[in-house]
């Protein structure tokens, strides 16, 4: 094979030189370079292309918490050709090019249109404090690019401009652009030309994005240490890219119907007598809704799986009364256990060794609600075990129906990190090392030990997770929520942007605190956030309670009126969710779609964050405004019926709509027909034999799907964990 000379760049050291010699693998194509840098290219699919660079030829062990275990790569037939500049690998749908000279990649549609082109391409600098690698790329930024992806960062919905960090923070009161938050997704999506694309960055350390925030035409991404593996998915459309991404990562099953109801929650519902308060008055005024939520203070002094037994005494019974009464009780359970020898649950763990440690051997430890605690090591299969374990007598015997994960960034007090120190160590399955790497997992082990313990309990049948913290793939094992967010308009925005951007981030299974999670929202503002909440796929009231009562009734009785009207549309529209999370669980689509996922073609919709789509069919416009009267916004493609009034309206057009307290615009794609069921105060509530099919109707052809699996037909909601058995009507 000719060699070429390798290029010099003033420092050469840091950058691909030119390639030595290529050799086709059965799974991947590996190319190397004069220095010993090493790149292998795996194609997936026809669409999906990984690419893994170790500098000095040596590779880790291919191990990802992201990918869901049961992804089977395809068998691609590539097409490789050798020509005197480049090396192009070519699927049916991509081609790659590789130049000779330096490694650096481009790869383009097959009408030879650029999709992503590197701009440095990979590049390394040696960590002088930890050793290896602090490994970077870039990538040129496309005329007129946009960007979107990135999980749960609280800004605007298109990051072109901006830079972002990963490393899961616990962020009390957020504002826009804070960053780091909660949750670490390390894939964007790049939208130039009607030509969508994503970059999914697989590297669980401490990770930076950067799109032209910089350098104007750069977008980079690195990480401080393991290797550069990144997966570059294809779409043209960037629904399918979400599709492609979120089948790569796993997507949930199905969850019981009622997981899908309205959930009612607060900083504490204690003691019993409060909580048997709340539930019913909800019966009472008819609100319907589905959950209640115990937050930290009916365990015994914050002792993760205890009970406080002055607040409640007999905490079987108390489920199953509300239970009776179609209540499903949620608890929360946080990862730190307090040290305290006569605590059982401490003694096992550290008898056991199931705590994590720093590197010169004490337990790390740090003070959450209930004082110092330890932490389990949940990269430990065992531990996670033991931990699943524990779930034992609040599942099989209490009947608690579902489990709240909180603090699991993990979050630690009075420290100015608010996390571990990074000497800490973690199993991480096997492959030992520090919380460098294992912080951004860490809360996703454990929703997995937790979600595993759940399942067992209920007998394989479905379940509720939720997580604030989590990794790419954590979808797989739970929901998520947004974290402390606050009382405010702006903050109403963020939820919106926030959920849409979990959602394309293969997080469909997300909402926020609706109503606001620190301080009081005003009436108004309240009913905005529920009009917006009953679309969001989790959709939870919760507050820190020492602002106000946030329950439907606080707000004054025309306030508890509208709250039930919008609850109650959200039941009738289960049957529409409910195929919409089928939709998400089989094909990986998003439950909310941004409207340039929604039609890309028109640039007008590149920057849109407030509309959304809501599955295939619903087009929601939330009010983000106090005191307005009229609302100017753009319909998007197609023709659209006003949910309140049945006026068909025509896309790709601008409209000024009076707006009234009592409604949000919302509309209906026409030719849809959207599934409903009669109002019930809980799932299971009334027997449903009929479904009452809202037909849309147009001149032509519109696909609509109905998924319904016999749920609703069940007084108690939990079926065995068979998905897809259902009748799909289309
Ligand atoms: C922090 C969580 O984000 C919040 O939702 C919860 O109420 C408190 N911890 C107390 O558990």
């Amino acid at each position: 094979m000719e060699v070429i000379t390798p290029i010099i760049y003033s420092d050469t050291e840091g950058y691909p030189s030119a390639m030595l010699s290529y050799d086709k693998q059965e799974d991947f194509v590996e190319i190397k370079d004069h220095n010993g840098v090493a790149l292998r290219v795996y194609p997936l699919d026809e669409y999906i292309l990984r690419f893994r660079y170790a500098v000095e030829g040596l590779f880790e062990d291919d191990f990802s918490y992201a990918i869901a275990p049961d992804y089977q790569a395809k068998k691609v037939d590539l097409d490789i050709i050798e020509e005197e500049k480049l090396l192009t690998i070519k699927t049916k749908a991509v081609v790659c090019k590789i130049a000779k000279r330096d490694l650096r990649v481009s790869i383009y549609d097959h009408q030879g249109r650029i999709i992503v082109d590197d701009d440095k391409g990979f590049h390394w600098e040696p960590n002088a404090e930890y050793g290896g690698y602090i490994v970077q790329n870039s990538k040129q930024i496309q005329f007129n690019e946009a960007f979107y992806g990135l999980g749960d960062k609280p800004t605007d919905l298109n990051i072109k401009g901006k830079r972002f960090q990963n490393w899961g923070t616990d962020e009390y009161g957020y504002h826009y652009n804070t960053d780091p938050l909660y949750k670490s997704i390390p894939m964007y999506y790049g939208l130039h030309s009607n030509i969508g694309y994503g970059i999914f960055f697989d590297n669980t350390f401490k990770a930076y994005f950067d799109f032209g925030h910089e350098r104007k035409n750069a977008a980079s991404f690195w990480a401080q240490g393991g290797e550069m593996n990144y997966y570059f998915i294809a779409g043209p459309e960037l629904m399918d890219v979400c599709r492609r991404y979120t089948l790569l990562t796993g997507t949930p099953e199905l969850p019981p119907m009622w997981a899908l109801g309205f959930q009612q929650c607060k900083w504490s519902y204690y003691p019993e007598t409060k909580v048997k308060e709340i539930t019913s008055t909800m019966r009472k005024l008819e609100i319907p809704c589905d959950a209640i939520y115990l937050d930290i203070d009916y365990m015994d002094g914050f002792r993760c799986f205890t009970w406080n037994k002055e607040y409640f005494p007999d905490p079987k019974k108390m489920v199953d009364e509300l239970k009776e009464d179609g209540w499903k009780t949620m608890v929360i359970i946080d990862p730190g256990i307090k040290k305290d020898l006569d605590y059982p649950i401490f003694k096992e763990g550290l008898e056991k060794g199931y705590f994590c440690r720093r590197m010169d051997g004490p337990y790390v430890e740090g003070k959450v609600w209930p004082g110092m605690c330890y932490f389990p090591d949940f990269t430990r299969p065992e531990v996670r075990e033991w931990w699943a374990g524990l779930y034992k007598e609040l599942i099989a015997e209490i009947g608690v129906a579902g489990v709240w994960n909180d603090m699991n960034e993990p979050a630690l007090f009075e420290v100015e990190s608010k996390t571990f120190p990074v000497d800490v160590l973690h199993d991480y399955d096997g492959h030992q090392t520090s919380h460098r790497k294992a912080h951004n997992i860490y809360g996703m082990q454990m929703a997995r030990a937790t979600a595993e313990g759940v399942k067992k309990f209920k007998d394989g049948k479905r379940s509720l997770i939720i997580t604030r913290s989590g990794y790419a793939g954590m979808q797989r094992y739970s929901s998520v929520w947004t974290g402390d967010n606050i009382a405010t308009w702006e903050h109403l925005w963020l939820a919106d942007t926030q959920a849409q951007r979990l959602a394309i981030s293969g997080v469909s299974f997300c909402g926020s605190d609706i109503g606001g999670f620190i301080g009081q929202p005003t009436p108004e503002l309240m009913i905005r956030w529920i009009q917006m909440g009953i679309f969001h796929p989790f959709c939870r009231v919760h507050s820190s309670g020492d602002h106000g009562d946030q329950e439907p009734w606080a707000f004054g009785d025309e306030c508890t009126a509208m709250y039930k009207k919008f609850v109650e549309i959200r039941y009738q529209l289960l049957p529409y969710l409910y195929t919409t999370f089928y939709q998400y669980h089989k094909e990986g689509s998003p439950m909310l779609r941004p409207i340039v996922f929604y039609d890309q073609t028109d640039r007008e919709n590149i920057d849109r964050d407030y509309e959304f789509l809501c599955g295939d069919h619903i087009l929601v416009c939330p009010v983000m405004k106090p005191e307005i009267s009229t609302k100017h916004f753009y319909l998007p493609k197609g023709e659209w019926v006003d949910y309140w009034s049945d006026v068909s309206y025509l896309g790709n057009m601008e409209y000024n709509f009076l707006i009234e307290i009592d409604k949000i615009p919302i509309f209906i794609k026409k030719g849809a027909i959207i599934p409903n069921y009669p109002i019930q105060q809980y799932v299971g509530e009334k027997t449903i034999d009929e479904v009452t099919l809202n037909v849309y109707h147009k001149v032509g052809t519109e696909y609509s799907e109905y998924y319904e699996d016999g749920l609703m037909k069940m007084e108690d909601t939990d079926l065995p964990n068979l998905t897809c058995l259902g009748t799909k009507i289309v």
